[in-house]
């Protein structure tokens, strides 16, 4: 039997594949720039599908171990859905950085593979998503300014001006929400909205998509790539999801104290204490390692000189102890920068903006990004808690790029932000806001910090200050820099690089 009713199950999934295409063609014509349904002889064979894997320490630490550099060529053998056959093919493996104690989430829909990669490695860098060839997604996520433009607000098309800071790219992939409002669900969801942002890429005039995905099919070598790689012309649906790719790949870690918890781990293991905290020694041991190493941009990050300052590691190390205490301690920024990207991927008010009890008109963040039926009045004027990832190259701070460095930023949490109706609950001072509502009741005079009262309901809020020492304010800023993570690869930072 089998001969012939393997043709026959040939010729009938040929017959589906087709089928499917024909029956599809009148919407995919109208949404021919959206989508269309892959052609499979298009698409490049199984078995030169190089597919790329993350490896990272905490989930499989011995095969990490091995891996010499970020970026790994390797031989697999894997099953062709369409033949069954077991081939060889080429596939890549990335060694996820230090720190990061998961593999950047990818959806089924989007599987990465290295011609996936390059192409939108390409369109990352390339000004055709722009109405007038001028802004590329680089243009404001530059691997030079740590994947962001280090200005207060962008700049898009014709120099116009947007309204908020340029969020770095690095680790945006752990993000569960995309944007300060966590208006987008996911990266492919994101890389949809520049290209149609009128202060961003778009001149306004007729449809934005419509126009990038002309622009992109009228150069040969994007058609080429996109039909190996979707088995489709260039589509939105293809952009998106090729610039997601390249962006998974954009990670950060091995910071100094990503590299004193490895180093802290290493000695409770040997010491059997089971005390699993680290102290000034474990970021004693990494900063000797990085003087041996001459680790420039680790030092560099923390003030050191590779040649001059070998001398102060007991000292820095003993700072940067206090400085993680305070930061997860005193001064609680954990209860929000937790994890391994140090964001809670949450929302909160801090009063960024706010001026005399006041937030700036259009300034309702997450509240206004919620659909109606989900709105949420703790969210008025709360945004995002961003990475700590890579702040000496992301200044200025917050969403609206207000403060210009990490000492400023230290001063706003020590005065407890600025105080308005909706300042999150976690920036508050409780038992001052009972204590003023007992004096009210009571009428025994209130003792205690300022109280500013809000709304119809003349709310008190007192913001919750932290009585910072001046040596403690150095420590935690120190602390903060040595979240600085290392540089990112070549290979995905230089524009001009591409593997083989
Ligand atoms: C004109 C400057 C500009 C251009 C061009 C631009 N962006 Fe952005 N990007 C921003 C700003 C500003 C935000 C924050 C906007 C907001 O949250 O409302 C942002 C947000 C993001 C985020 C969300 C990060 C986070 O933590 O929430 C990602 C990812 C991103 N951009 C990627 C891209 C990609 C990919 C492109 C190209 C398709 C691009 N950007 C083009 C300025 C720009
Ligand atoms: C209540 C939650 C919360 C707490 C507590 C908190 N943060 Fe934040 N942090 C945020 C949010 C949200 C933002 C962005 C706010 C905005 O732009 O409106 C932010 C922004 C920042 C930024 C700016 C990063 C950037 O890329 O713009 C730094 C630095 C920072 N926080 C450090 C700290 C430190 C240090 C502490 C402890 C003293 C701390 N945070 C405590 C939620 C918090």
């Amino acid at each position: 039997m089998d001969k012939r009713v393997h043709r026959l199950m040939g010729i009938g999934g040929l017959f589906a594949v087709l089928s499917l295409v024909d029956i599809l063609a009148p919407f995919a014509a109208a949404a021919d720039y959206e989508w269309q349904v892959p052609r499979q002889r298009w698409k490049m064979p199984f078995k030169d599908e190089q597919p790329i894997y993350f490896v990272n320490r905490n989930q499989a630490p011995a095969e990490w171990d091995k891996l010499p550099r970020f970026w790994n060529e390797t031989i697999e053998k894997a099953v062709d859905p369409q033949t069954g056959e077991v081939v060889t093919r080429k596939a890549v493996k990335i060694k996820v950085p230090l720190g990061l104690t998961a593999n950047p989430p990818v959806p089924a829909e989007n599987p990465m593979t290295v011609a996936k990669w390059r192409l939108g490695k390409q369109l990352y860098f390339s000004g055709l998503l722009s109405s007038d060839g001028t802004v590329s997604c680089a243009s404001c996520h530059d691997p030079k300014r740590g994947y962001t433009d280090q200005a207060p607000v962008s700049t898009g098309i014709r120099g116009l001006k947007g309204s908020v800071s340029a969020p770095t790219v690095f680790n945006a992939a752990y993000n569960f929400l995309q944007f300060w409002d966590g208006r987008a669900a996911s990266l492919e969801d994101q890389a949809q909205g520049p290209p149609m942002n009128p202060v961003e890429m778009f001149d306004g005039e007729g449809n934005a998509w419509e126009r990038v995905v002309l622009r992109v099919r009228k150069e040969p070598k994007y058609v080429q790539q996109f039909r190996a790689v979707f088995g489709t012309d260039p589509t939105r649906d293809g952009i998106a999801k090729a610039i997601a790719t390249y962006e998974r790949t954009v990670l950060s870690g091995n910071s100094i104290h990503d590299r004193a918890d490895l180093a802290m781990r290493i000695r409770v293991e040997d010491e059997g204490t089971g005390k699993y905290e680290i102290t000034a020694k474990d970021y004693e041991t990494v900063l000797t390692a990085a003087f041996d190493a001459k680790d420039e941009p680790a030092l560099a990050a923390l003030g050191l000189n590779v040649e001059k300052d070998r001398q102060k590691v007991a000292e820095t190390a003993k700072s940067l102890n206090n400085g993680r205490a305070l930061f997860f301690g005193k001064a609680r920024c954990n209860s929000c920068h937790v994890g391994d990207n140090f964001t809670d991927n949450q929302f909160h008010n801090l009063g960024v903006g706010v001026k005399d009890g006041q937030l700036p008109p259009n300034a309702l963040g997450r509240f206004a990004a919620l659909p109606t039926g989900h709105k949420n009045a703790d969210l008025i004027g709360a945004f995002k808690t961003p990475t700590l990832r890579h702040l000496l190259d992301t200044a200025p701070y917050m969403h609206d790029g207000s403060e210009r460095t990490l000492e400023e930023v230290v001063d706003f949490y020590d005065r407890g932000g600025n105080a308005n109706e909706f300042l999150d609950a976690k920036m508050r001072d409780y038992d001052a806001e009972k204590a003023y509502l007992i004096s009210q009741r009571t009428h025994v005079p209130y003792q205690g910090p300022n109280v500013k009262l809000f709304g119809e309901d003349q709310k008190p809020i007192v913001p919750l200050e932290l009585h910072l020492t001046p040596q403690e304010k150095h420590d935690l800023v120190l602390f903060l820099r040595a979240l600085q993570s290392d540089p990112a690869d070549p290979i995905v930072a230089d524009r001009h690089k591409m593997p083989e």
